[in-house]
């Protein structure tokens, strides 16, 4: 068994997420907003890496019920309908909705990870969705890559933190003996181990949290701290995030 913890996804070659699961964390704020457009109802979201590209895309897809969605320096894209805050996210602005999503770090993380077996966006409101799936995961395909998106090509303390507490969580009994771990996931769970599951302090402690809160968005920063709040799990497969539904029995 093996699990691997990348702090960037700048430094990650393809053959690093090949046929792997791969969960991309952006907990402030882009995997969380993905999360809360899912869970009120969303179609699917749309990553682009670009804001000429989210905009391609919203043209080609020649539907009224496109959203194009962005931030730059963590303010809204101008033109773009939302920004990247959870809080715009209601059932209201997203129900039955393409979003197509443009951020600085989060989406170009999702995008660099195609080509894995699965991608999957982790953030702490769907927590325990997410790491139910990836225990099986694990388990089944006997290996796990969480890739942070980090801050712009560094490392961010509140990704390498949801990193660790994901890595603690997924650890099957017999801990680090069964399993073959990166130096990453060791610091990662030095950090799980330091925050406990003290979300919010692993946020308001980390540059890009205090940044948030500098701009406006300390509400953001407190939503995004809540565990389990958007019980999803955002699946990343051609090109589209959707809310994975098991197949009903029977
Ligand atoms: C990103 O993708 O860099 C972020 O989600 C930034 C933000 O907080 O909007």
């Amino acid at each position: 068994m093996k699990i691997d913890v990348f702090f960037t996804a700048s430094g990650v070659q393809p053959a690093e997420v090949q046929g792997r699961s791969v969960v991309v964390v952006d907990v402030l704020r882009a995997t969380t907003t993905i999360a809360v457009a899912l869970d009120h109802g969303a179609r699917e979201v749309v990553p682009a890496a670009s804001t000429e590209e989210a905009l391609r895309i919203a043209q080609n897809l020649e539907r009224a019920d496109v959203v194009l969605a962005g931030e730059r320096r963590s303010t809204r894209i101008p033109g773009f309908a939302l920004g990247n805050s959870p809080l715009e996210f209601t059932a209201d602005a997203v129900h039955g909705k393409t979003i197509v999503l443009t951020t600085t770090n989060g989406t170009p993380a999702l995008i660099a990870a195609q080509g894995a077996r699965e991608v999957i966006a982790l953030a702490a409101v769907n927590f325990g969705v997410v790491a139910q799936h990836c225990r099986a995961a694990l388990e089944q395909a006997g290996d796990l890559v969480i890739l942070c998106a980090g801050s712009e090509r560094r490392f961010a303390l509140e990704d390498a933190f949801a990193a660790g507490r994901l890595t603690k969580v997924v650890l099957p009994e017999g801990g680090l003996r069964r399993v073959d771990v990166n130096d990453g996931a060791l610091a990662s769970l030095e950090l799980a181990r330091h925050y406990g599951e003290r979300w919010l302090r692993a946020f308001r402690a980390s540059g890009h949290g205090q940044e948030l809160a500098d701009l406006g968005f300390r509400e953001d920063v407190r939503y995004c701290a809540q565990e389990n709040t958007h019980p999803v799990l955002p699946i990343y497969a051609d090109r589209r995030i959707t809310a994975y539904r098991a197949p009903q029995e029977g």
